[in-house]
């Protein structure tokens, strides 16, 4: 919202509670009260709150319904958790080297419907690096228009191959089970997972609420500097207030096992009291 803002978009914005998923009703009432709005950006899998969006359900609001145009944040979802950018009817998917991709940060991926181009070239926002009518033109004469990462570009050729022999069905399944299997360890452990229901919980990321009394700014500095497990925290106001382990690419069993492990150290030293 805030960048659309800086680039002349009237943006409305349709809050839900952290650890919630998006409320198609009030998405519904929302572009009911707007019949103007453009384009609904939503984000697949929130990698803040460990949440997963049923942006099926929502596109089918916004575009069946409204013929609204959807833009998605695929960042945190794309070559890990399904989507299905044309059955959809998604019209930009954007989405980041640093996540699923298995790469370093620097590259990002963006793709358009036929629409997204129609509103592209209708729009009269300024552009400029990010002109996607440019990085098409260039594209087609096989050339970006600026310097890209030239080694991020390398790390996705053998990326994409390894996509490419494990399938994405069985690749889809990979992270579903390690979703599966980091949750149970956590509720294991006596803790409880922040997104308010299962069936929402991401599968490339999990939010895990700090209880009262544990004190989650150690436990995440604990974790890394005595057991070599970096742990993200809680962004703005939920600081202190749940900590992230990403399961997205190449993370495996063993990784999160270690995680686990080293958690049940970690925990009785920053305050719990509760294992089960
Ligand atoms: C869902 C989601 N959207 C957006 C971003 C922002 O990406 P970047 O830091 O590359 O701007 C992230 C980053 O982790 C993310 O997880």
């Amino acid at each position: 919202g805030v960048i659309c803002e800086r680039y002349g978009v009237d943006v409305t914005t349709l809050e839900f509670p952290f650890g919630s998923d998006i409320d198609i009703s009030r998405l519904r009432s929302c572009i009911e009260e707007n019949p103007d709005v453009k384009a609904v950006m939503i984000t697949h899998n929130e990698t803040s709150t460990g949440v997963t969006n049923n942006i099926k359900v929502a596109a089918e609001v916004i575009k069946g319904e409204y013929d609204k145009l959807v833009l998605v944040d695929g960042i945190s979802s794309v070559c890990s958790i399904p989507i299905e950018t044309d059955a959809w009817g998604l019209d930009v998917v954007a989405t980041a080297s640093q996540k699923g991709w298995m790469l370093p940060p620097g590259l990002a991926f963006i793709s358009f419907s036929e629409r997204a181009w129609q509103a592209h070239s209708e729009s009269t926002m300024p552009r400029f690096y990010l002109d996607m009518a440019e990085y098409k033109r260039y594209f087609e004469i096989g050339q970006p228009p600026f310097t890209p990462s030239i080694s991020c570009m390398f790390a996705l050729s053998t990326a994409l191959d390894r996509i490419d022999q494990e399938g994405l069905g069985p690749l889809y399944e990979r992270h579903a089970t390690i979703g599966q299997f980091t949750r149970d360890s956590i509720r294991d452990l006596g803790l409880d997972i922040f997104p308010e229901r299962e069936e929402i919980a991401s599968n490339t990321c999990t939010a895990v609420s700090i209880p009262d009394g544990v004190d989650g700014g150690s436990l995440v500095t604990k974790m890394r500097t005595e057991h070599d497990v970096v742990l993200a925290g809680g962004q703005a106001g939920l600081s202190g207030k749940i900590f992230r382990i990403g399961h997205m690419g190449l993370t495996s069993h063993s990784d999160i096992k270690e995680t686990i492990d080293a958690l049940k150290v970690v925990l009785p030293q920053v305050g719990f009291t509760g294992h089960r």
